[in-house]
């Protein structure tokens, strides 16, 4: 069906976001607020993040509108986040899309975020013409872990995930050891930089065993009880630097390996075959350079978007709604954000 620009609404967990996208795909407007609010805490608070998306995300939206161009009387629809997620922060996204639907009777896309997070690759900047089904997502963030192969809208085939801690979650609390703060993922990379990798051999947990789930609650701990048994008080900072970075190359192994095994269960159907990471942690230099190391390893091409479209952002959203809207898709509006929705 016929398709106008959509606006697309992220406020699933600490990122309040907003942004517009013309029907082909292209980005009209974004606005992405990371909430600082949290940092004092050591981790999102939902009650925290709740209120912080109700007090910035009309300004934020009005703001996308205005760089637009557009009235919300030109919009196609709108999407928004609806799970997984904190309930407060999704019901407060869902609940202002589902206003700017019914007073301008537009349709109203409930948008599943880790499909959203599958479907990025496929905008048409990205890759030359957006990457084409199938592909296999490797989403790792924060809260997410999992491999997923991505058939087309509405089909996907999960072949692993954590049976622990995400990735994410794993480098925040290592960081958290050393001291770095939160969050602690691009701080333990920086201080990683000035480490010796192979200086403490850290479990590789699930490494060479069939299948593609993770498992980091191992690596944490071991890494836990090196800098709780570290000899005579704090750590030295070069002790601190020799645990990041071979932490890291823990890390980087694993997801090389269960990426690997992925890739291997992936490439028996036929056609090219292509690689997508998304989520915060592709942020990393390391663990990219490792993907795409065990990508061309298996002849598979390498997608890896920029930055601010692996972590949480609303064009990806903005994106899904576009590709929902396409196929006749679209919800009513007492549908119930859900904290839990698989894939
Ligand atoms: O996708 P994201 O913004 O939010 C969700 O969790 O959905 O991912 C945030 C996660 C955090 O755990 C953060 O520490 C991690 O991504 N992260 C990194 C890096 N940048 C962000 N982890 C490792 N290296 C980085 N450079
Ligand atoms: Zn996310």
């Amino acid at each position: 069906s016929s398709c106008g620009p959509v606006l697309g609404i992220e406020s699933s967990c600490d990122e309040t976001a907003a942004a517009v996208l013309a029907a082909d795909g292209a980005i009209l407007a974004e606005a992405v607020l990371n909430q600082s609010d949290h940092a004092a805490f050591g981790g999102v608070v939902p009650e925290i993040a709740a209120r912080a998306h109700l007090a910035h995300l009309p300004r934020l939206v009005e703001g996308v509108m205005r760089h637009a161009g557009l009235g919300f009387a030109d919009l196609a629809g709108v999407a928004a986040s609806s799970g997984p997620g904190l309930i407060g922060g999704l019901i407060v996204g869902s609940g202002f899309a589902k206003g700017v639907a019914l007073a301008q009777r537009l349709r109203f896309v409930a948008v599943n975020h880790l499909e959203a997070h599958a479907l990025t690759a496929r905008l048409p900047g990205l890759v030359e013409g957006g990457a084409p089904f199938p592909y296999l997502l490797l989403l790792v963030s924060g809260g997410h872990c999992q491999c997923v192969a991505v058939d087309g809208v509405g089909r996907y085939r999960r072949l692993g995930g954590t049976i622990d801690d995400a990735v994410g979650e794993a480098f925040d609390k290592v960081a958290k050891l050393l001291g770095l703060g939160w969050p602690g993922g691009p701080a333990l990379e920086r201080l990683a930089a000035g480490g010796d990798a192979g200086r403490f051999a850290f479990p590789r947990p699930l490494l060479g065993r069939p299948g593609c789930d993770f498992s980091f609650s191992g690596l944490k701990t071991a890494v836990a009880q090196m800098v709780a048994g570290y000899p005579a008080g704090p750590l030295r900072t070069q002790d601190a630097a020799d645990i990041a970075a071979s932490f890291q190359r823990a890390v980087a192994d694993v997801l090389a390996d269960r990426a690997g095994n992925a890739m291997a269960a992936f490439a028996a159907a036929p056609g090219p075959g292509r690689l997508v990471v998304a989520g915060g942690v592709a942020a990393n230099a390391t663990l990219r350079a490792a993907l795409q190391a065990a990508a061309a390893a298996r002849g598979f091409s390498f997608v890896a978007p920029p930055l601010r479209l692996c972590t949480d952002n609303a064009v990806m959203v903005a994106w899904t709604g576009i590709e929902r809207l396409r196929l006749g898709l679209s919800d009513r509006l007492d549908h119930a954000p859900r904290p839990r929705w698989p894939l």
